[in-house]
């Protein structure tokens, strides 16, 4: 008998019953697919995993609390794999959702097994492949009481930091999915912001790839501190057969699975200001329309003076390190949004603390944010914990105002410290948009100095 199923052999369900196995657990394991079954190869001790094609056989393989965990693509396959389970199960069985689902979905899913006495989670898991071997991050939605049936066995194969595991519930229905949606979303920024960075030392500064590649690696030990930081000194550095930096030989084409774009359809619909999230779903999409580029690149001539700052390394760090600040707190804004508007009363410190460690976007930031958390603000932006962004503005506002004068095209960059700035504005200029609204569409306007709506003939 097993105490787990992993369902999908895939890259990370292969990686996660590894990590199961490694921690002594034992594993059934599901795999339709025989040849992806035949793959899965776990040297040492062998009685405790099995590969199982059928449902039936699998489920009957199982101790009691029987646990599934479906490690397989999101979307309409995690509804049949369900259909394909449900008439082996039983009250009380759980279900475990740990792909990138969509979280309406997982609401759905919860709400509508919840009516058959089955408990179904749906896990944000982060960290990769790698992760999913060593200890992912897991953000825990859906039944509580699921959740604490299962959790003895999931925050074990998490990350830890400082003896506390990065997996905990987050909220019911799909908020461990929301909470991975926007991480994804987050994730999306800080990777366009180290590209725009980039982009300014190489394009603007004319800067070789040695220091731009030594440059980066110093940053790991700086406040900069992070994985993603970690990883781009080593794409950095990585020579292709010939010699050359490997990067320069990628297409300028990035692609995405959806999750970016899913946070930016939540932020409109939640109404809540995401600039920087935004410009880097959009610079993923606008980057497939390469033919255009080239075409403007041959119309479109502007008159440009070169770069100059005279200490490009800290106010680079400084611009790239507010650039990161700002996209947790957005991010962070979200989610406490919809936990708002969808009653989920999700508590933003001990889920953004899942984040501190296994996760994509871990970093030693991330600790002065949890304290942040703690001041209890709208947004963290205001709160004392980071007020050490206002010494980042100096170097910050030079290096936008050196790239903007460069016509260099970093959007994350110049549309965060717009977003900055609005934050600091107590007079927004839409009082103008609110008369002119009023002006051809009779549309009311509200006024400063008495309550109520009112109409004006302004013309
Ligand atoms: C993670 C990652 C992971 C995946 C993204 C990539 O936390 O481990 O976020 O889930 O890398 O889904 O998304 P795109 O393909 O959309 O960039």
């Amino acid at each position: 008998m097993y105490e787990i199923a992993i369902y999908g052999l895939g890259v990370m369900g292969s990686s996660l019953a590894k990590n199961l196995l490694n921690k002594g657990f034992s594993v059934a394991l599901f795999s339709k697919n025989e040849e992806e079954g035949r793959r899965f190869v776990y040297e040492a001790l062998n009685e405790n995993w099995k590969v199982f094609s059928e449902e039936k056989t699998l489920l009957s393989s199982l101790t009691s609390p029987r646990i599934i965990f479906l490690m397989i693509t999101a979307g309409e396959p995690v509804d049949i794999v369900i259909k394909n389970l449900s008439p082996y199960l039983k009250k009380g069985d759980i279900i475990i959702d740990g792909g990138n689902s969509y979280f309406k979905d997982t609401s759905r899913r919860t709400n509508y097994l919840k009516e058959l006495g089955i408990f179904y989670l749906g896990i944000g898991v982060s960290g990769g492949e790698k992760g999913a071997l060593t200890g992912p991050s897991m953000m825990v939605g859906g039944s509580l009481e699921g959740w604490e049936a299962s959790r003895y066995i999931l925050q074990k194969i998490a990350a830890h930091l400082q003896g506390e595991s990065c997996c905990n519930y987050v909220g019911p229905e799909g908020a461990g999915h929301y909470v991975k949606m926007v991480h994804n979303g987050i994730e999306y920024a800080i990777l366009q912001l180290i590209a725009d960075t980039y982009a300014v030392m190489k394009r603007g500064l004319g800067l070789d790839h040695e220091i731009i590649t030594k440059i980066f690696s110093d940053w790991k030990s700086s406040q900069l501190n992070s994985y993603l930081i970690d990883i781009t000194a080593s794409v950095l550095s990585k020579r292709d057969s010939d010699g050359a930096p490997l990067v320069d030989k990628i297409l300028d084409v990035a692609r995405q699975k959806g999750t970016g774009s899913w946070t930016l359809e939540e932020a409109v619909a939640r109404e809540v200001y995401v600039p920087t999230i935004c410009e880097s779903v959009f610079a993923r999409y606008f980057s497939a329309n390469r033919q255009l580029r080239i075409e403007g690149n041959q119309m479109l001539t502007t008159t440009v003076a070169p770069m100059q700052l005279e200490d490009y390394n800290t106010q680079l760090k400084d611009t790239l390190l507010a650039g990161i600040i700002c996209s947790y707190a957005q991010g962070i804004e979200l989610i406490q949004k919809a936990s708002i508007d969808y009653g989920w009363n999700i508590d933003l410190v001990s889920t953004v603390s899942l984040w501190r460690d296994g996760c994509i976007i871990r970093s030693q930031l991330l600790q002065d944010i949890v304290e942040a958390l703690m001041e209890r603000k709208q947004n963290i932006l205001l709160t004392k914990k980071l007020s050490y962004i206002t010494a980042l503005e100096p170097s910050w506002r030079e290096t936008i105002t050196q790239v903007q004068n460069d016509a260099l095209a970093v959007p994350t960059l110049i549309s965060t410290l717009s977003y900055y700035d609005c934050f600091h504005t107590d007079k927004m200029s839409v009082n103008i948009v609110q008369a002119l609204r009023d002006c051809f569409g009779a549309h009311t306007y509200e006024r400063i100095d008495k309550e109520g709506y009112f109409h004006t003939n302004w013309e």
